[in-house]
C-alpha cells in the first residue's frame, strides 16, 4: 500500500494560534485526507514546538513558569485544529519524554560522528526568530529583517554543528533529487544559499535551561531549532522502533513557510546526513497570507482567530477559503471581503444553489426520489475533464486547481440545468435524464471536494440519498461517470450556504 507521511511546522506557543497556521495546517489535512481517500497509508503529524528563549520568556512575561504556560498554550492548537476538523494522526509536544529522548538520541549519534565540537560564538540574534543573523542580512538600525525588530548581541561557549562540511554533499543531493523541494523557485534559494557558502552554527545555549539537556554536557541545553527538527523522527519512532521508523522515513512531505526554508532544506538535510540518515524526500514551501500587505503574524496586531473565523463563516466555508484562494506557494491576501466574495460566488452562488435546485424539482417533478443519469452525453463528459483534472491536482499537492477544476463541473451542471428547465417541463424522462445527470455530477463534486469540506460534502452525500459518506470511497474508481445509482429520496433541507451580505 502506497505511504504518505505528511508534516506541519511545530508552532510555537508563545501566543494563540492565528489563520496563518490554520492556513498550513488545512492544506496538510486536504493532502492527508485527499491520501486516504486514495487508499494511502497516511500518517498526518502536526504539534507545538515549546523550548527556546521566545516561548521561556512569553511565559515570563506573562508571570507563569515555562511548563505552566506551554501546558496552558499547546492545547489552544489542538482545540483549533479540532475545530477546522484536522484530521491529524499525532500531536507532537516537544517538551513530552518521548521527544526529548528523540533529541538526545539524535544529537548523540551526530556528536559521536564528529559532526558537533566545541566554540565560542558572537553574533546579532532576533529572539522572536531564535536565530542569529549576520550584519549583512540585518535591516537598517540592526533590526531582524522578518520580524523588524532589534536584535541583540549574544556571545557563549557553546557547541558548534560543522555545517561547513556538508556544503558539497548537499549541492550533489540537491542535484540527484531535483523534486526535493517545490516549488522551484524555492529550491533554486536553497541551492543558492548552500552555494553561497556554509558557515558552522552554534546549537546549544548555556544562557538558558529552557531545552532539551546536551547529554554529554550538563549545563548545556539544545539550541530549539535543533530540538524541533527532530520532531519529525520522534513521531515515527526513530531510535525506539526501527521498524516503524523506517516505514515513514525519508518518504516525507514537510509542509512549511516560507521563512523556515533555511532550517529544514539546509540545515535539516545536513543533519540528518550528519546521523547517518536519508534527509526528508520532500518539502512544499508555502507563502505567507498577510493583512494589508503585511504577513499576519504573533508579533503584530493583525492576527485573526481561526475561532472567529469559523463562528462567523463556518467551518467548511473557511477551509474552502484557505484552499481555493492562496496557491500553494504564492502569498495571498486575507480579508473579510475576499472570504465573502468567494462564498458566496463559489459556495452559496454555485455549490449551494446547484443542491437546493435539483432537491426542489426532484421533489416537485420525481416525488422526491433522485432518477438515474444517462450513460453519456454532454455533462458526462465535461465531468470526466473536470474529475481528470481534479484528480491530477490533488495528486501533486495542489488543492486550488483541485477546486478550482471540480468547480467547473458545478457550474457546468448548473448550465445544463438553466438550458433544460426542468422546472418548466412536463415530468417526464427528459426531466428524469437532466436531474439524474445533476445529480451524478453533485456526487462527484462532494467525492472531490471532500478533502476541503469534509462536513459539507458529507451533507450534500446524504441529501441526495447516499448511504455512509464520501469519505467511505476509493479515488478515482468511484469518481467515475455513473456511480449514483437513481431510485433514492432526495431531501430539500435548507440551504447549505445561505448567501451573505458581508
Ligand atoms: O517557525 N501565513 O513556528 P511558528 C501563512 N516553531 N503561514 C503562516 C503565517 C502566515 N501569515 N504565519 C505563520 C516556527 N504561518 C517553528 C517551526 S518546525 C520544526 C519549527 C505558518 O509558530 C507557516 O507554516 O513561527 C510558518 O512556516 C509556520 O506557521 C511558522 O510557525
Ligand atoms: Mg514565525
Amino acid at each position: 500500500m502506497p505511504r504518505f507521511y505528511i508534516t506541519t511546522p511545530i508552532y510555537y506557543v508563545n501566543d494563540a494560534p492565528h489563520v496563518g497556521h490554520a492556513y498550513c495546517t488545512v492544506n496538510a489535512d486536504a493532502l492527508a485526507r485527499w491520501h486516504r481517500l486514495r487508499g494511502d497509508d497516511v500518517f498526518f503529524l502536526t504539534g507545538t514546538d515549546e523550548h527556546g528563549q521566545k516561548v521561556a520568556r512569553t511565559a515570563e512575561e506573562h508571570g507563569e513558569s515555562p511548563e505552566a504556560w506551554t501546558d496552558k498554550l499547546a492545547p489552544r492548537f489542538a482545540e483549533a485544529w479540532r475545530a477546522l476538523e484536522v484530521s491529524n494522526d499525532d500531536f507532537i509536544r516537544t517538551t513530552e519524554a518521548r521527544h526529548r529522548r528523540a533529541v538526545q538520541a539524535f544529537l548523540t549519534r551526530i556528536h559521536d560522528n564528529g559532526y558537533i565540537v566545541k566554540g565560542t560564538y558572537r553574533g546579532q540574534y532576533c529572539v522572536a526568530c531564535e536565530q542569529y543573523y549576520s550584519e549583512d542580512e540585518l535591516l537598517e538600525g540592526n533590526l531582524c529583517p522578518v520580524h523588524r525588530r532589534p536584535v541583540e548581541l549574544l556571545e557563549e561557549e557553546n557547541y558548534f554543528f560543522r555545517l561547513s562540511a556538508f556544503q558539497q554533499r548537499l549541492v550533489d543531493w540537491y542535484e540527484a533529487h531535483p523534486d526535493a523541494v517545490a516549488p522551484e523557485p524555492k529550491r533554486n534559494e536553497a541551492l543558492s544559499f548552500i552555494k553561497g557558502g556554509l558557515h558552522d552554527i552554534s546549537i546549544t545555549r548555556t544562557s538558558i535551561d529552557w531545552g532539551v539537556p546536551v547529554p554529554w554536557d550538563e549545563g548545556h541545553v539544545f539550541y530549539v531549532w535543533y530540538d524541533a527538527l527532530v520532531n519529525y523522527l520522534t513521531a515515527i519512532g526513530f531510535g525506539e522502533d526501527e521498524d516503524r521508523f523506517e516505514t515513514w522515513w525519508p518518504a516525507v512531505h514537510h509542509l512549511i513557510g516560507k521563512e523556515i526554508i533555511r532550517f529544514h532544506c539546509v540545515w535539516w538535510p545536513a543533519m540528518c546526513m550528519a546521523a547517518g540518515i536519508d534527509p526528508p524526500a520532500h518539502v512544499q514551501v508555502h507563502g505567507w497570507l498577510l493583512v494589508g500587505g503585511e504577513k499576519m503574524s504573533k508579533s503584530s496586531l493583525n492576527q485573526i482567530a481561526p475561532a472567529d473565523l469559523i463562528a462567523d463563516y463556518g467551518v467548511d466555508a473557511v477551509r474552502y477559503h484557505l484552499l481555493r484562494d492562496v496557491p500553494l506557494g504564492s502569498d495571498g491576501d486575507f480579508s473579510a471581503e475576499g472570504i465573502t466574495a468567494r462564498y458566496n460566488a463559489d459556495l452559496a452562488n454555485n455549490l449551494g444553489n446547484l443542491l437546493q435546485r435539483v432537491a426542489t424539482v426532484v421533489g416537485s417533478k420525481c416525488g422526491g426520489i433522485g432518477p438515474a443519469p444517462s450513460a453519456s452525453g454532454r455533462l458526462a463528459d465535461e465531468a470526466t475533464e473536470a474529475t481528470e483534472a481534479a484528480v491530477a491536482a490533488w495528486d501533486a499537492g495542489q488543492p486550488h486547481l483541485a477546486l478550482e477544476a471540480t468547480w467547473r463541473l458545478v457550474r457546468a451542471a448548473n448550465a445544463a440545468l438553466e438550458a433544460a428547465e426542468p422546472w418548466k417541463a412536463e415530468p417526464g424522462p427528459e426531466v428524469e435524464r437532466v436531474l439524474g445527470d445533476a445529480l451524478e455530477a453533485l456526487r462527484l463534486v462532494a467525492l472531490l471536494a471532500a478533502p476541503a469540506m469534509p462536513t459539507a460534502t458529507a451533507a450534500v452525500w446524504s441529501r441526495i440519498g447516499l448511504p455512509g459518506s464520501p469519505a467511505d470511497h476509493r479515488l478515482p474508481g468511484d469518481a467515475t461517470w455513473g456511480g449514483y445509482p437513481g431510485g433514492v429520496p432526495v431531501e430539500k433541507g435548507a440551504p447549505l450556504f445561505p448567501r451573505r451580505k458581508g
